[in-house]
C-alpha cells in the first residue's frame, strides 16, 4: 500500500477478530510511534501495551462511566494506552506540545497497523482520573488516548454501527472550508 492508499483505507475499527497481533508486527507498530517527530525532539510519549484478554477486559471496566461508551475495546486482542510525560513537554507561545507530539506518534502507529491490515480506533472517552489510579502511572504522566488494535471483524455490532453513524464518520468538510490560500 502506498501512502495515498493507506490514508484512504484507514478508518476507525470497532469490531475485532480475536486473533493476536504477531510480535514482530506489534514491534513495527511501536517502532512507528518511536520514530515520530516531536517538538525539540522531546519524545514525551509513553506507551502501555496490553495483549492479554483478561487484562483488556478488566481495563475496559476501569475507564470510568464515560468509558463504557467504548466498551467494545474488551474484544480487541491488543490495547495501547498513549501517555505523555509532561517532564518532556515543550511549551511555546503558551502551547503545550506534548499533546501534539503524542498524537503524531500514536497516529503513525495506527497507520503502520493499517498497512498490516490491522484496524484501530482513537479513543478519548475515558475518565483519566479513574484510569490513572487503576494503572498506577507516574504523577507527571497524562493519559492522552487509548486505542484497541486488531484484525477487523466482518460483522459489525449494531452499537458500533450506531457510533459510526453518530460521529458521521465518512463525512469530511470540503477543502474550500478548511483551506485558505493567501
Ligand atoms: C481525538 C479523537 C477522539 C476520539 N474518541 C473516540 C471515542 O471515544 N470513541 C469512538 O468510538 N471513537 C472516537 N474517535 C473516532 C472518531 O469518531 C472518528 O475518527 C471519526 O468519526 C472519523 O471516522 P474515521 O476514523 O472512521 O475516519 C475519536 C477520534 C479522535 C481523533
Amino acid at each position: 500500500m502506498n501512502c495515498k492508499e493507506l490514508i484512504l483505507d484507514r478508518h476507525s475499527v470497532r469490531n475485532f477478530l480475536p486473533d493476536p497481533i504477531p510480535k514482530n508486527v506489534l514491534n513495527d507498530i511501536l517502532e512507528a510511534g518511536r520514530l515520530a517527530p516531536s517538538a525539540q525532539n522531546k519524545q514525551p510519549w509513553r506507551y502501555i501495551v496490553f495483549t492479554e484478554t483478561e487484562k483488556i477486559q478488566k481495563l475496559a471496566l476501569n475507564c470510568g462511566l464515560i468509558g463504557l461508551a467504548n466498551f467494545f475495546i474488551r474484544k480487541a486482542p491488543c490495547l495501547i494506552i498513549a501517555c505523555a510525560d509532561t517532564k518532556d513537554n515543550l511549551k511555546l507561545n503558551g502551547q503545550d506540545y506534548y499533546l501534539v507530539d503524542t498524537a503524531i506518534s500514536f497516529h503513525q502507529m495506527m497507520l503502520m497497523a493499517r498497512s498490516y491490515g490491522i484496524g484501530s480506533c482513537w479513543l478519548a472517552a475515558f475518565s483519566e482520573k479513574k484510569l490513572r489510579s487503576y494503572l498506577d502511572i507516574p504523577e507527571t504522566w497524562r493519559i492522552v488516548a487509548l486505542a484497541p488494535f486488531g484484525y477487523p471483524a466482518d460483522k459489525k455490532s449494531l452499537y458500533t454501527k450506531m457510533v459510526s453513524r453518530f460521529a458521521s464518520s465518512t463525512e469530511r468538510k470540503p477543502l474550500a472550508e478548511i483551506v485558505t490560500v493567501k
